[in-house]
C-alpha cells in the first residue's frame, strides 16, 4: 500500500502537536469511588497507598484504566471502598482526598442491606450446605421477597449518591464526566455443567431454575443503575455484555472468583482479567 506523502507529513505534524499540546489527554483528576467492585477485591498485590480493609488492588478496574490513561500531570484518587453501600460511597465524596475530579468512574447498589452477599449465600453458597428442599424454599425467598424488596429502596439512594458524584467540588472550567458500572450475571444458563465450577455447588441450569432466577435477581439490580444513570445523564457501562462467554459453566476462561482455597480469594468477585472486561466496557462507554 502507497501512503502518500502529504498524508505522511500530516500524521507527523499531529504526532508532534499532540505531545506538545497534550489534547488527547482523557481526564486531568480521576476520582474512583464505589465498592469491592471497583476496589478491586481479590487475591491481588494490594495498591502501596490503599489500605487493606479497602482491599484496593491494582488489578481493579479504575488502577488499569489510569495505567492506560493517565497522562502528564493527570491525578488519581482511589477512594472506592469493599463493603460500602451506596450512602457510604456518597460520603466517598466528602473525603479530603476527592478532589476536584472531572472524570469520575463509581458502582453501588450491591451492598445495600445486603443485597449481593446474600444472594452468593442463599442461592449459590447454600447449595451446598442444605438439602434440595430447604435450599430451594431459602433461595425462592430470597428472590420473590428480599430482592424485590431491597430493590424497592435502592433507587433513592442510588440518586443521592450520583447526585453528590456531580455536585461536590466541581472541576473549574471543564466538564465532568461520570460513568457507573453495574454488576455481572454470574451464570450461563444454558452452559455444560461439565464446566462449572468444580468448587463451587451446583446450581440447576436451564430456563426458570435456580440459575436463571440468580441471574434475574442481577438483571433487575442492574436495570435499576441504569435507570439511575439515565435519569441523572450520565454514562452506564455495561458490565454484563463484558462477561459474555466467561461466566459460571460457560466453556470460556472464568471471569469470577470461585476459588476460597486461595488465600485473599473474594468469592464472587471479577477475576483479574474480570476487571479488565471492565475496563473495556467503561472504554466503550466513555467512547475512548
Ligand atoms: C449502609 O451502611 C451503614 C454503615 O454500616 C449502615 O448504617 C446503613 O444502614 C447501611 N445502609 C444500607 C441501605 O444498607
Ligand atoms: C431438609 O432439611 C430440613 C432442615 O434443614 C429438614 O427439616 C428437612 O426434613 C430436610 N428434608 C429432607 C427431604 O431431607
Ligand atoms: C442469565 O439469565 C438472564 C435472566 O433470565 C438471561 O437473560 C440471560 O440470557 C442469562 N445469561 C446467560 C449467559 O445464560
Amino acid at each position: 500500500m502507497i501512503i502518500p506523502s502529504f498524508l505522511i507529513f500530516s500524521i507527523l505534524v499531529l504526532g508532534v502537536k499532540s505531545v506538545a499540546v497534550s489534547t488527547s489527554a482523557k481526564y486531568t483528576s480521576f476520582s474512583a469511588l464505589g465498592d469491592s467492585w471497583a476496589s478491586g477485591a481479590g487475591p491481588y498485590k494490594i495498591d502501596g497507598s490503599a489500605g487493606p480493609d479497602c482491599a484496593r488492588t491494582m488489578a481493579s478496574y479504575p488502577f488499569q484504566l489510569n495505567q492506560k490513561f493517565a497522562s502528564k500531570g493527570s491525578t488519581f484518587q482511589f477512594l472506592a471502598c469493599g463493603g460500602t453501600n451506596t450512602t457510604q460511597i456518597e460520603e466517598q465524596t466528602q473525603s479530603p482526598d476527592f478532589g476536584r475530579p472531572d472524570f469520575i468512574t463509581i458502582d453501588g447498589g450491591g451492598n445495600d442491606m445486603g443485597y449481593v452477599s446474600q444472594l452468593v449465600e442463599d442461592c449459590i453458597l447454600a447449595a451446598g450446605l442444605l438439602n434440595t428442599t430447604a435450599y430451594t424454599a431459602l433461595c425462592n425467598e430470597f428472590i420473590s421477597q428480599t430482592s424485590p424488596s431491597i430493590e424497592s429502596t435502592i433507587h433513592t439512594r442510588l440518586d443521592n449518591m450520583i447526585a453528590a458524584a456531580k455536585s461536590v467540588n466541581p472541576p473549574v472550567g471543564k466538564a465532568r464526566h461520570i460513568v457507573i458500572t453495574g454488576y455481572a450475571t454470574p451464570y450461563n444458563i444454558n452452559g455444560n455443567p461439565k464446566n462449572c465450577p468444580t468448587t463451587f455447588p451446583d446450581i440447576p441450569l436451564g430456563s426458570g431454575k435456580m440459575a436463571d432466577k440468580i441471574n434475574q435477581s442481577v438483571v433487575g439490580l442492574n436495570n435499576i443503575i441504569k435507570t439511575a444513570a439515565t435519569n441523572n445523564a450520565i454514562a452506564y457501562a455495561d458490565i454484563d455484555a463484558a462477561f459474555q462467554g466467561h461466566r459460571l459453566c460457560d466453556s470460556g476462561e472464568l471471569y469470577f472468583q470461585t476459588d476460597e482455597s486461595v488465600a485473599g480469594t473474594a468469592l464472587m468477585h471479577p477475576t483479574a482479567d474480570g476487571y479488565m472486561a471492565m475496563v473495556s466496557a467503561v472504554e466503550k462507554a466513555m467512547n475512548w
